[in-house]
Formats: C-alpha cells, structure tokens, sequence
C-alpha cells in the first residue's frame, strides 16, 4: 500500500459544518504550505479525458490543492437524506443523468469554499468552471481578492480513448483516487493500493449517462476553450500516453510559463 501522505480535503469535501467546530469550519489533516508564487490552475477537458488523475499527479507535485466539484457532490451524496438540502438532491439527479448541475447551486457550494480557493499554497480546480457563468463568477471572486488564474490546462482527446476511459474507470470510495481496469488497474481487484478502501464504479459511467456528459460538455464547457484563449491563459496538452506522460508534457509547459514570469 502506497503511504504518501496526501491530503484528505475534508475541508473542501465536507465544506463549512455548523456542529464541526466552534468557527463552523471543519480543517483538513494537512494543508499545502504557503507560497509566494502558488500554482492556481484551472483544469479543462471533457469528462474521462483524465482531469482527475492529472490534478492527483499535479497535487504531488506542485503541493496545491486539488480541488473537484464532482467529489464534493459524490460525497454531499454518502450524507444521510435527511442532511441533504433540496438543492443538493436535486443535483444528484442531474449527475445521474449526465447533465449539469445548475450554475446556482455550483456556485453557492464553490462559494462557501472559497477559503481554499483563497489559500496561499495554490489550488488546482478540476470540473470547476464548467459553464461561461461559472467562469465569470470565479473570476468576480479571484479580483475582488486580487489573485489571478496562473493558467488552463487544456487536455485533449479523440472521443474513442474518452469512452475507452470512462467506461473503465473504478474509483477508491474512501480516498478518491482513480484506476482504470485495463489501462491502471489496482493490485488486487476492487480494492485501493492506496489507502486500501473499496473501488467502485461511478453511477454516471453508464453508456447512457456518458453520451449526455458528452454532450454538455460540447454546448457548455467546450466554449470556455476560447474565453481562456482570449485571457492569454489557455494551456493545450495532448493526452495520450500514460499519466506520466502526460504529467511531463503539463509540466514541461509550466516549467516554461514558470520562467517567462520570472524574465519579466
Ligand atoms: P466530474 O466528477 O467533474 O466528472 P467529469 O468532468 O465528467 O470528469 P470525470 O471525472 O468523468 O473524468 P476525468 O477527466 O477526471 O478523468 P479521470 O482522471 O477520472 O463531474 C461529474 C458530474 O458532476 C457532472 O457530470 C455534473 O453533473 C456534476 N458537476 C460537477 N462539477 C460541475 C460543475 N462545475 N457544473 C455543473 N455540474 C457539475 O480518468 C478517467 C479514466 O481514465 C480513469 O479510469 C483513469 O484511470 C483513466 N485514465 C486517466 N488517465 C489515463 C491515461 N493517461 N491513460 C489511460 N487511462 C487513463
């Protein structure tokens, strides 16, 4: 079993709790160290083109945050039904069709997580924005706090190796990492090399459910491709290969961003 010890992002998972301390605010077990420079990146792509497993690769190394709107609804999801506001039931119901959840109810769970947004070691946002309203909602909150957006990962895919992923996919209940049964499989079936929780396969990886993913991502968030593009902030990555590849390719770009801000 794999110990690096990895962030458990109760914070961000959980969000604020009135009963869980005496500020309403439950505190992760380790937080990212405070930097002068820290990585705020945004990840883009369509859905199973490897954003979650990006952003856990990236977190290792850049020691920001990753932070999944899809997780924080997976989880809101474990709650029993009577701690679940109408809002958030109502949202399950778009996951497991596939569609979007609607920007009002994203934006109130974001908003009442901004505190990791805010922080000083960085975050890395994955399935966050989704939608050109999102978009502009997070950049309302970075100005008002003076930060800026380092950059937009963009990953890219042919459709094919998208549908091989998803379909694929298992997921650790307890920790959240991500394995793939033919391209990453666990050591031992169905349970996680990590923290050696069960893996189970998401409700939404269902062919139905990824043909409607598909196709929101198409009319919502591809346009977000350009808004990026046109804030010089879009970075593409082609994602073939093994995560390690890919992860080098992300870096190596970053690596370059990283010394043009220091030429300045
Ligand atoms: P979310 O959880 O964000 O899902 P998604 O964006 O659809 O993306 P996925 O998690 O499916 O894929 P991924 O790109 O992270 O790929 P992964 O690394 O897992 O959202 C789920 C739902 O929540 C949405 O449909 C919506 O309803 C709602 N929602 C969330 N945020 C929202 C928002 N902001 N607004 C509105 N609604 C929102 O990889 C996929 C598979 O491929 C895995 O099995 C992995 O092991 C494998 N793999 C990864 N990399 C490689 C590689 N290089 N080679 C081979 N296999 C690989």
């Amino acid at each position: 079993m794999d110990t690096t010890i990895k962030n458990d992002r109760i914070e961000w998972l959980q969000g604020p709790s009135p009963d869980a301390s005496k500020d309403g605010t439950v505190k992760c077990s380790a937080v990212p160290a405070e930097r002068k420079n820290p990585w705020r990146l945004v990840l883009l792509g369509a859905p199973g083109v490897g954003k979650g497993t990006q952003a856990e690769l990236l977190t290792e190394r850049l020691g920001a945050c990753h932070l999944s709107t899809g997780d924080v609804f997976r989880a809101a999801g474990k709650r029993p039904a009577c701690d679940q506001s109408p809002a958030m039931k109502a949202a399950f119901d778009y996951m497991r069709r596939g569609e979007l959840v609607p920007d009002s109810t994203v934006w109130e769970m974001v908003r009442e997580r901004s505190n990791c947004i805010l922080h000083c070691g960085g975050f890395i946002l994955d399935g966050f924005p989704r939608t050109l309203g999102q978009a502009l909602a997070l950049r309302d909150l970075m100005e008002k706090e003076k930060i800026s957006l380092s950059a937009v990962v963009n990953y890219e895919l042919p459709l094919y190796e998208i549908i091989q992923r998803l379909s694929g996919r298992r997921t650790c209940e307890r920790c959240k990492s991500v394995y793939n049964v033919k391209e990453r499989p666990p050591k031992v079936e169905t349970v996680c090399d990590r923290c050696g929780g069960r893996l189970f396969q998401r409700e939404d990886d269902r062919p139905e459910s990824i043909t409607v993913r598909l196709e929101a991502y198409e009319r919502s968030t591809a346009p977000l491709i350009q808004f990026y593009k046109n804030l010089g902030l879009l970075m593409p990555i082609v994602a073939t290969g093994s995560p390690d590849e890919i992860l080098a390719r992300t870096m190596d770009k970053m690596d370059k961003l990283d010394k043009l801000a220091h030429d300045k």
